[in-house]
C-alpha cells in the first residue's frame, strides 16, 4: 500500500487514494459470498488452535488439495506451520456463534464450543458446529502481504448432514435464506427464470 508522511507528526499513513482502493477491494470481496470454515490445528504444546476462515478454495481433485489463507502473527497459522497438519471444519447454518467465537480475540476459543480430538488424525474437530471436516497435511506455503496461502493435501474427510453457513455482504446467512426471506429469484443475464442457463442457444443444466 502506498504511504505518505504526515507533516505534523512525521508518521507514515496510507495515502487517501490507497485507502479508497482498499475499501473498494473490501467491497468487491463482500459481494462474493462464501461458505464459512474454521481451520483448526494443535500447537507444539498440544493446545488446540483455530480461526474462522472464508478463504477456503479447492485447488485440484488429484490429489485432493485445498488452500486457505491465514493471517501472519496469528496463533492458528503458527500451529499449522509448526506441525504441518490442520483440519478444515465446514460450519452448518446454526453455527454462527462458533464462527464469531473463532473470529474474536478470545483467550481460549475452544472453551466456548464443543469439540473433540479426531483420533485418526489427532486434530480438533468441531463435531457440533461443523457438518464436514477435512484433515490435511501442509503441501506448500506462500507468503503474500500479511497472509500466508497454505495449501493442504486432504488425507481424510468426515461428513454428516446439514446445510452450510454462508457469509457475504458482511453478514452471516443460511444457504436457504434467500428463499426463506421471499426474495424473488431473478434470472441472471443468459438464464431463464427457472434457473436453467442458456448458452449459445442451448439449454444446459445449471452447475456441474
Ligand atoms: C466470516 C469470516 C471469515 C474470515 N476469513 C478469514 C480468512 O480466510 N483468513 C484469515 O486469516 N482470517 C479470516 N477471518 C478473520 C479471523 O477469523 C480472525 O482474524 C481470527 O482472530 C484469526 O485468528 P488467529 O489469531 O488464530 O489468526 C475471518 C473472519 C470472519 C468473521
Amino acid at each position: 500500500m502506498e504511504r505518505q508522511e504526515d507533516s505534523g507528526t512525521g508518521e507514515s499513513r496510507p495515502r487517501p487514494d490507497a485507502e479508497a482502493h482498499t475499501a473498494a477491494f473490501r467491497d468487491l470481496m463482500s459481494k462474493f459470498p462464501t461458505g464459512v470454515s474454521v481451520v483448526t490445528a494443535v500447537d507444539t504444546k498440544g493446545a488446540p488452535q483455530g480461526a474462522t476462515c472464508s478463504s477456503l478454495s479447492s485447488v485440484t481433485l488429484s490429489p485432493p488439495t485445498l488452500l486457505v489463507c491465514l493471517r501472519t502473527g496469528g496463533v492458528t497459522l503458527e500451529a499449522v506451520r509448526e506441525t504441518g497438519r490442520f483440519a478444515v471444519n465446514l460450519l452448518h447454518e446454526d453455527a454462527e456463534r462458533a464462527a464469531k467465537v473463532f473470529a474474536a480475540p478470545f483467550v481460549d476459543r475452544f472453551a466456548e464450543v464443543p469439540w473433540q480430538t479426531w483420533l485418526p488424525s489427532g486434530l480438533p474437530h468441531l463435531h457440533r458446529d461443523a457438518f464436514a471436516c477435512a484433515d490435511c497435511r501442509v503441501a506448500a506455503e506462500l507468503l503474500i502481504g500479511d497472509h500466508v496461502i497454505v495449501v493442504g493435501t486432504v488425507s481424510h474427510i468426515t461428513m454428516s448432514g446439514g446445510m452450510p453457513l454462508m457469509y457475504g455482504m458482511r453478514r452471516f446467512l443460511s444457504w436457504a435464506a434467500p428463499d426463506a426471506l421471499g426474495h424473488e429469484r431473478l434470472p441472471c443475464p443468459g438464464q431463464q427464470a427457472d434457473g436453467v442457463a442458456v448458452r449459445a442457444g442451448l439449454a444446459v443444466p445449471d452447475g456441474d
